[in-house]
């Protein structure tokens, strides 16, 4: 395949991350990001169609006789933009939306599991609240309620007393606050471990791991406080041994691919397990079928190799053929965030200090930036994030730190224990 017009589909921190791996080994690659963001406009084309605009972004990808698209966030996953781009002739990275519900739907997620024997906490899956409520009150607490389709983060509630349960439930079925998305539910066992991502590269029978990766999820320091989409990450885990990887190869990944295949479903494209390690051993907690956020943003500085020709092997099932290896560096991003987030965030500041990250293992990803006249200005919760790469994690994460020093805006909030929790 001859790849000259790549579409990246999206307008985060990952979509950043993801150009900007593009541009170190295809300097004269032409790419073309919708929506994108404005530190993105710097690396590439940015076209203001919505990533859920699936007609609308097909029409682009002709318009820019694109080779190759590459469908990140999961929204448009699930809507079906990779089945849409393929049928109108432009291959495409990605899971179908028949593969995609392997996050889109946690219940078909939690189904195949049981299938392939891949271990993950014991459930049960409800459409009326008052069931949901009668299994609670015999499970105890604290318990875990789940939202079965895509809530933007926000379908998961770690329950510590009836109260909160019989919130979530009521909220979920009765008041549909996720509206179809929330209209059944997951009540799942509550495991406690450390929680470790690790993603594959799929071709729908192959897969190669990456290195593993850690983020934060909460908004303040110790883990307190309300549930972001990620205020930072780091990679690799020093959790995650060789063992325990040969072991989720093993027990998660092989059968999984599997599975989507006898399913008559294969996936392709990058598949992610969020897992938990715990006393009892492993367990899958979640797949996501597409890059993390903001995973990637530390596991694609380490990838050794050509990341388009790994996604294209990907998509035409030839991944056996690619040599794909990790350096042995860490890399760590801290993400810097607006001030009222993860509620309503203040937007339109001017971003300060920018010029001054000049260390050559220390770059800065934008996510909600918007460029005017040469000034950057916040426009979304998650601005923008820190990441360095060195021999070894501390190290990595005091350069983060030292660089996320120079920069400023007005009620900016980031983590201080990044790779430290
Ligand atoms: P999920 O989207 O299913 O990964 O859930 C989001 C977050 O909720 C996870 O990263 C965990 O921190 C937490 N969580 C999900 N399921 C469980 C569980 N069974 N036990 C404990 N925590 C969980
Ligand atoms: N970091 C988890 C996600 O991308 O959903």
């Amino acid at each position: 395949m001859n790849i000259k017009r790549v579409l990246v589909v999206g307008s985060g921190g990952r979509e950043y991350s993801l150009i900007r791996k593009l541009r170190k080994t295809r300097e004269d690659l032409e790419i073309i990001c919708a929506p994108g963001n404005g530190g993105i406009s710097e690396i590439a084309e940015c076209v203001s169609v919505s990533a859920t605009d699936v007609e609308g972004m097909v029409k682009l990808a002709k318009e820019k006789r694109i080779d190759f698209c590459v469908v990140t966030p999961d929204d448009p996953l699930a809507l079906g933009m990779v089945d849409a781009m393929e049928a109108a002739g432009i291959p495409s990275f990605g899971p179908t939306a028949a593969a995609a519900r392997i996050e889109s739907s946690k219940i078909f997620a939690k189904e195949l599991m049981e299938k392939a024997d891949i271990p993950t906490a014991k459930f049960k899956f409800f459409t009326n609240a008052d069931d949901a409520i009668d299994f609670v009150s015999i499970m105890g607490f604290p318990i875990v309620i789940k939202a079965d389709g895509l809530a933007k983060g926000k379908g998961v509630v770690v329950a510590k007393d009836m109260e909160e349960a019989y919130g979530a439930i009521n909220s979920m079925l009765n008041d549909k606050v996720f509206g179809e998305a929330g209209s059944r539910i997951i009540i799942e066992e509550f495991l406690e471990g450390v929680e470790v991502s690790v993603m594959s590269f799929c071709d729908g029978i192959d897969f190669v791991p990456m290195v593993s990766a850690q983020d934060h999820k909460r908004v303040f320091d110790g883990g307190l406080g309300p549930n972001t989409g990620g205020m930072g990450a780091f990679a690799p885990s020093r959790h995650y041994t060789d063992e325990i990887a040969n072991e989720v190869n093993e027990r998660v990944f092989a059968p999984a691919l599997k599975a989507m295949a006898e399913l008559g479903c294969p996936f392709k494209g990058v598949l992610y397990a969020g897992l938990i390690l715990t006393n009892k051993g492993l367990y899958v907690l979640e797949f996501n079928a597409r890059f993390g956020d903001p995973e990637t943003q530390v596991v694609l500085p380490l990838l050794e190799g050509d990341l388009l020709e790994i996604m294209v092997a990907c998509r035409n099932s030839t991944l056996k053929q690619q040599k794909i290896s990790f350096s042995k560096d860490a890399c760590a991003v801290v993400v810097m965030v607006s001030a009222g987030y993860p509620g309503k965030p203040q937007l339109g500041d001017e971003i300060s200090g920018l010029e001054n990250v000049t260390d050559p293992d220390a770059w800065i990803i934008h996510a909600g930036t918007v460029k005017r006249d040469g000034i950057f200005y916040t426009s979304g919760g998650r601005v923008l994030g820190v990441c360095a790469r060195g021999k070894d994690l501390d190290s990595t994460i005091e350069k983060v730190y030292d660089n996320v020093r120079k920069i400023g805006f007005r009620g900016m909030h980031f983590r201080r224990d990044i790779g430290r929790a």
